[in-house]
């Protein structure tokens, strides 16, 4: 069975979809871990109530991005962890985390990439004037936001909206693709040439 970790540092409202999918049978894999770089993250607690390993690592103690990678990498590999899945964790993951983990870490942002990426997408997105918006699932490479793109799922822009509105209506999309997109990256689906991925039949 495939090992994954989740990656968080706030709600967690995205690793709950997995944890979900995966207590469902949707996703054939096992959540051996969850890290966050916050102690107070409630993904952390989400984890806990289903029995999850969970891990703070603060990343106060280390002077550089690299090194707080290595202790991550560390743990990973400790739990025989295969597929890394970034959920809403605020820190950029350093080439050298890339480079261990080439194509096996994803990441989910709440635009249709390549635009309006950053910390900001919904409202980005809304204040920018566009009309449809969405979210997107990727894998990482060394640029922020930019690795090839496995799902995306459109979200329309209502009249009136606000960020909180925009955001919601993403949100319920998040949990849609992210699951699904690690739903085929368990079944060994995903296949990445250049910046397109291929999706094999089943
Ligand atoms: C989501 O909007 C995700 O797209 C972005 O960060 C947010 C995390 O939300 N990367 P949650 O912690 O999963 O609820």
């Amino acid at each position: 069975m495939l090992k994954i970790a989740v990656l968080a540092s706030g709600r967690g409202t995205n690793l709950q979809s997995i944890i979900d999918s995966v207590e469902q049978g949707k996703i054939e894999a096992e959540i051996a871990l969850v890290i966050s770089d916050r102690e107070s993250a409630y993904a952390l607690e989400r984890a806990r109530k289903h029995n999850i390993k969970t891990l703070f690592i603060d990343p106060k103690k280390f002077k550089k991005r690299e090194e707080f990678d290595r202790e991550v990498i560390k743990n990973l590999r400790e739990k025989g962890v295969e597929l890394v899945c970034l959920a809403g964790f605020m820190r950029l993951v350093s080439p050298y985390f890339v480079k261990e983990y080439k194509n096996r870490i994803l990441n989910i942002h709440p635009a249709l990439l390549p635009s309006f990426p950053g910390t900001q997408g919904q409202r980005d997105a809304l204040n920018y004037g566009v009309k449809i918006s969405g979210c997107t699932v990727h894998f990482v490479d060394e640029e922020c936001d930019r690795g090839p793109i496995i799902i995306q799922a459109a979200v329309p822009v209502e009249e009136g909206d606000s960020e909180e509105s925009l955001a919601a209506r993403i949100l319920e999309q998040e949990h849609k693709i992210y699951p699904r997109a690690i739903e085929l990256s368990a079944q060994g689906r995903l296949e990445v040439e250049g910046r397109r991925v291929r999706v094999k039949k089943e």
